[in-house]
């Protein structure tokens, strides 16, 4: 049996962290809801997915960022074979995929920013179940369209890019950068 290319294996991540960005939203859309307590949803609910989220992404930011891209970028860079006029554009996408996690990596930090006030308040008042709805909301679309982007543009560019043994390489990177985590 093959085992998976890379790509496929990011793209795979990309439905996990989806469904756990959907149950981080939907339990915020709850807490907000709610008139009874908040601040035992937010440690028990909240905080555990908030917490499940962001170390998933982290860690899918890495095999992207040092598993992946440095070859696409260095196979772009020598005029490899299979270089095309797509490629030209890849430094350009891959300089749009960092700043994207960036400011996904920062809404994360917002998102336990919030999460940490109301753990030390010991509560979280119906403005600030406002305001995390919001900030999660926001950080689903941005993920939602980063990742997007990645399967419809970004991956089909690298696997046009890069061949099977450059393919190997950076599966054995990707799972290098897992099992050190
Ligand atoms: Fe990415
Ligand atoms: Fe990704």
């Amino acid at each position: 049996m093959s085992e998976r290319s890379p790509t496929d294996e990011l793209r795979a991540e990309h439905d996990v962290a989806l469904a756990k960005m959907d149950s981080l939203a939907d339990a915020v859309a709850r807490l907000q809801r709610s008139e009874a307590d908040r601040s035992t949803d937010v440690g028990e609910g909240v905080g555990a997915r908030a917490a499940e989220l962001q170390q998933a992404l982290v860690l899918h930011f890495r095999k992207e960022e040092e598993g992946l891209f440095p070859d696409v970028l260095s196979v772009v860079s020598r005029g490899a074979p299979r270089v095309d006029i797509l490629s030209h554009f890849f430094g350009g996408e891959a300089d749009d995929d960092l700043k994207a996690h960036a400011l996904l990596r920062g809404r994360l930090t917002d998102v336990q920013g919030l999460l940490d006030e109301a753990a030390q308040a010991e509560q979280l008042d119906r403005a600030a179940a406002a305001r995390l709805d919001t900030l999660v909301g926001l950080t689903k679309d941005l993920l939602g369209r980063h990742a997007k982007k990645e399967h419809e543009l970004v991956f089909p560019m690298i696997e046009r890019l890069l061949d099977e043994s450059q393919m190997a390489a950076v599966r054995e990177r990707m799972r290098k950068i897992s099992e050190a985590q």
